[in-house]
This record gives C-alpha cells, structure tokens and sequence, in this order.
C-alpha cells in the first residue's frame, strides 16, 4: 500500500491522524505504518454512543447444571471414561495466555507473575503443575496449546524455555499467536502508540480457535485424532485442567461443550453466568443481569442463574469446526492504552483511557447446540488473578490456595502451597 492509498483508506474511516508524523519517520518506520495501515480492520471502532448500544440480548431462560451430589455420584464412571479418552490422545488443553493484564499492571505476561510467599511459585508454574497432575495419573502426555500475542509472544515462549517448561514435555508444547485489533480513545479515533505505529491490542480471547487454525495448529492437532479441547484462562491458579471427571461427565452428557461453573459466592460478584437464550446455550455477563433475573427463582427456590463460569471449557473439535468461520460479537471494553500525548511522548494512563475490541470465548458457547455446565466447588478451583490488590488478586488467591489446604485430601502435596 502506498501513502495516497493509505490516505485514503484513513480518511474514508476519519483516521487521518494516523499520518501525522509520517514525514518525521525513517524509510522502514515509514514502511511498516502503511502496512499497518493496509491490515488494521478499522471499521470496528466506534463511539461511545455506539458503544453503549451494541450486542443486545434474546429472551433469557435458566439452564440446568449438573451438580455437586450428582457429579459425586457418578465421579468414577465419568472419570474412567476422561482418562480413557486423554490416553487415546484425544484430549488437547489450550492456554489462553494472549491478554494484557493490564488490571495486574505487571510488563510481564501474567503468566510469569510470582505469587508464592515461601518459595517462588509463578502462575505459569502453577497451571503446568496442576496438568501435571492429570498427565501422571494418566500416564500419558497432553498436547499443550498456548496462546500469545505480539506483545508477549517471545517473553512467553523464552520464559518457559528458561524454565524448562517447570518439568512439561516440551515435544507436547505448542506456542500461536492470536490476532491483534486497533485500540482508540472513547470518540472511535484510533490512538497511536509510536510515531510511526497505531495502538493495537490482543483481539480478545474468542479468537484462539480461529488464531489456532490459522497458524496451521488446529489441522495438525486433528490429524494427530485430538477430538476435545480443554481451554483455560491464564489467571485461575486453582483450576483443574483436562480434568478426567469433567471430560467424562461431558462426552457421557453427549454435549458439544461443557463449562465448569460455580455457585456464586454473592448476587454481584463479577462472573458470567449460564443460561439458554433463544433456547440455545449463552453466557449472560454480569452487568447484563437485570434485577429480575438476579431474583428469579428454578423450581427448588434457588436462584435461577447462579452458576458462575470460569473460563475452563471443553469443546469438541469437530463442533468448532462447524463455527470457525462464523463472526462472534465485538466487544467494546474500556481499558488504559499507552498512547501519544498531544507532544507525541508516549503516555502510560493511569486510569482507563479508550475503548479496546475484543471477541470473547463465551460467544462461542452460544453458536453451539448444547453445553453441560459442570459445578466444581470454588473453594477447590477457583482463584483468580485480575487485580494486585483487592478483590480477585495476587493476595486473594494466596489465602484460597492456603485454604484449599483444608479442602483436598492432599494436603501434603507441596503443589497446592504457595
Ligand atoms: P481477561 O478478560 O482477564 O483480560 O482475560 P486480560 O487482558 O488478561 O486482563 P486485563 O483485563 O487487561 O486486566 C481472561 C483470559 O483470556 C485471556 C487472558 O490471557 C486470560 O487468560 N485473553 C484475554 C487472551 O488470551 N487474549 C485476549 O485478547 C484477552
């Protein structure tokens, strides 16, 4: 693309801007803008007016997870039935580990944050052990996706390296990228990080499967008879992965995916729940819930959505392949973007300063026929890093990874202490 087509295609989305230190840039900086140019998507940035209007919700319904007393009961059945199919080599595990975590505020991938207190104890650490456990009892290793982005890719990849992938096979190791998309400020103006660079951000989660087949993994994972895929997010130090009861509860339940759940600790805590809208499986955020959902009522008295997702899905392969293509709705999520001040220095906010679009994988749930929603109890599966400090942080996990202590019939496995 040259400079009058890049103008062009600026002027026709009122980006113009993004030109003005051309003439201050080398010959590659140069270069390098109008590619850029050339491969952003700008006709997905939009104004907060428009923002506050986007993805509107079908009529929402409740739907039933499979629960405690029931799991319990049948836990050898479903658990002989995951280990089976784990030493068949049809099991697959998919780190999403593209996100910027920005709300840790750490330059780091999250992944490399040390949340240990004794001993060093990094969160990538921990999410590898805890596969470990599965991969020991199975006897068998678990091909391990993981996702990145631009912005972390080569940190990602040379931390683990470094560490020997914490003890992981590393022939079952497999690093991709995701996509990245344009970040603006809250008028839909597409912020620029350097002179001769736009702002972009990682794209969201939603787009891993689609990321994973682009880079050619997803075909390579079929060929090698992967028929299930285990993703997981980077920051719930607890969570179990390619868990042999899940996986077996869900092929039993016959469903095209499953989501591990809990029960909500309050009515407000920030988890998207599960539910059917239009009839079809759906995740509806938190801040989406109205009042009357949030008081409604199944027919034993409890609340009707009160099964929290956490980011730990299994998808059958052959299902994804059937929406690969399909476009899931864009999100519109305040964030802090670094960006140029009015001087051109680069600005690092403090607080959220624009818009960042993403695609979620919860999205995907609802393209799909049918999905289990499976309880784990949190006080074993789920504790999460969002923040530094406060709610759903480094010092918030500390204390549950203590407690979990109490709770697992392990207590003398060094895994679970930090
Ligand atoms: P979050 O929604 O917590 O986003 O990601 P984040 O970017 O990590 O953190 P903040 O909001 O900036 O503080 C949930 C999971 O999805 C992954 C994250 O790495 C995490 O495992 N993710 C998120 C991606 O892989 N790519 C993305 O573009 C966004």
């Amino acid at each position: 693309m040259n400079y009058q087509e890049a103008l062009a295609k600026l002027k026709s989305y009122g980006q113009e801007h993004v030109l003005m230190y051309y003439n201050e840039l080398t010959k590659e900086q140069q270069e390098a803008l109008l590619t850029q140019i050339d491969e952003t998507d700008f006709s997905i940035l939009v104004s907060g007016r428009e923002a506050a209007t986007e993805n509107k919700k079908g009529v929402i319904t409740p739907l039933t997870a499979m629960q405690l007393p029931e799991i319990e009961a049948k836990k050898e059945e479903f658990r002989a039935c995951g280990l089976q199919v784990i030493r068949e080599g049809k099991v697959g595990a998919v780190l999403l580990a593209g996100g910027m975590g920005t709300r840790l505020g750490s330059d780091d991938p999250k992944g490399m944050y040390d949340i240990g207190i004794t001993k060093k104890v990094y969160i990538f650490q921990r999410l590898i052990e805890n596969l470990m456990d599965v991969v020991r009892v199975a006897e068998s290793w678990i091909p391990l996706y993981i996702m990145t982005s631009e912005k972390n890719h080569e940190a990602t990849c040379q931390f683990l390296y470094d560490h020997d992938y914490f003890g992981y096979n590393s022939d079952y190791v497999t690093f991709f990228k995701q996509e990245m998309a344009p970040a603006s400020d809250y008028n839909g103006k597409v912020y620029m990080e350097e002179k001769g660079r736009i702002a972009t951000s990682p794209n969201g989660n939603g787009g891993w499967y689609s990321s994973m087949y682009k880079w050619g993994i997803a075909q390579k994972a079929i060929a090698d008879g992967v028929e299930w895929l285990n993703v997981f997010s980077v920051d719930n130090v607890l969570q179990r992965i390619a868990d042999p009861c899940f996986i077996g509860a869900v092929l039993t339940a016959g469903c095209s995916v499953g989501a591990k759940v809990v029960k909500k600790c309050a009515p407000d805590e920030k988890v998207g729940v599960m539910c059917l809208e239009d009839g079809r499986p759906s995740i509806i955020e938190y801040y989406e819930l109205t009042e009357e959902l949030a008081a409604a009522k199944d027919e034993n008295g409890d609340p009707a959505y009160y099964f929290g997702v956490i980011l730990n899905y299994l998808f059958r392969v052959s299902d994804l392949e059937t929406i690969r293509e399909k476009k899931l709705p864009l999100h519109v999520v305040e964030k802090k973007i670094t960006c140029l001040d009015e001087n051109g220095e680069q600005v690092k906010p403090e607080k959220p300063n624009g818009y960042k679009y993403e695609q979620l994988v919860l999205d995907m749930i609802h393209e799909l026929d049918s999905c289990l929603p499976f309880e784990v109890d949190r006080r074993k599966e789920f504790a999460p890093i969002k923040n530094k400090t406060g709610v759903d942080s480094v010092e918030t996990a500390r204390e549950l990874c203590k407690d979990c202590l109490l709770y697992t019939s392990d207590a003398a496995d060094d895994r679970i202490s930090v």
